[in-house]
């Protein structure tokens, strides 16, 4: 499902996947975590979001994967919606990799054939076809990232949002896993959302958000606000 029709003319625009507007949220009356955050990716893009501890980068995730209601503003989102969480030991709850994505699957109501067909090809989908009948506890953080990244992809999810799923990875995993999503959104269209802090991230996104003491304050071009980011790293030092 996507947001945006063709227009009269019978073109088909730019479609944005991610749109919110005006989002308010705060966990009491007296205390709002986030203001009027505005968020927008177009269709088959991988953007990211930036902010410091403490943002309001996971509260607006979550809101835009409906596990918070916003105290006000507006949510579209193209359906159905990936979650992927920083530690995949929070995520993961069956004891193989092959009976893990299965599971996500259960309340589609589909035939065993076409659940076998949707494990195998999403496990190949995220290069971990040879890994179907591996325990989970033998997987590298990694691995388990990937994982729970499979399980989004055998729900045929149009939208992915993943909440720092590299915080708990080496650099090389975490390296591997931004690329491996990359590809993903390019050869499948799907709609990445990536919340990090981590600045080397950057370089495989099209487009990035800062947020700062909840408030989107920057947006756009992924190469520009890490130079805005490592300059007030300079002046912080
Ligand atoms: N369950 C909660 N109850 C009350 N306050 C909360 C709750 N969860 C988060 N907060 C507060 O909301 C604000 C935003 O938190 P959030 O977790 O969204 O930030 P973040 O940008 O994801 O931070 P981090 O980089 O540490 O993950 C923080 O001040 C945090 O203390
Ligand atoms: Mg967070």
């Amino acid at each position: 499902m996507t947001l945006d029709a063709p227009n009269a003319n019978g073109e088909t625009l730019q479609k944005t996947a991610i749109r919110a507007t005006d989002l308010c949220f705060g966990w009491s009356e007296d205390k709002e975590i986030l203001h009027s955050c505005a968020v927008e990716v177009p269709e088959g893009e991988f953007w990211m979001l930036l902010g410091a501890n403490g943002s309001g980068k996971s509260t607006l995730l979550r809101l835009l994967a409906g596990l918070l209601q916003p105290t006000g503003g507006e949510i579209q989102i193209s359906s159905p919606v990936g979650f992927v969480f920083q530690n995949p030991d929070h995520q993961l709850v069956m004891p193989t990799v092959g009976a893990d994505v299965a599971f996500g699957l259960v309340n589609e109501g589909l035939e065993i054939d076409e659940i076998r067909q949707r494990v195998e090809e999403s496990l190949s989908a995220v290069s971990l076809g040879a890994f179907q009948r591996r325990p989970i506890y033998a997987l590298s953080g990694g691995q388990k990232q990937r994982v729970a990244i499979a399980g989004a992809i055998a729900r045929h999810c149009d939208v992915l949002l993943l909440d720092e799923p590299t915080a708990l990875l080496d650099p090389d995993s975490q390296l591997e896993l931004v690329a491996q999503v990359q590809a993903l959104v390019k050869k499948r269209g799907i709609t990445a959302l990536w919340v990090t802090h981590r600045l080397e991230e950057l370089e495989y996104c099209d487009g990035a958000f800062l947020l700062e003491a909840g408030k989107v304050v920057d947006r756009g071009d992924p190469e520009r606000l890490k130079q805005r980011l490592m300059q007030s790293e300079d002046v912080e030092d």
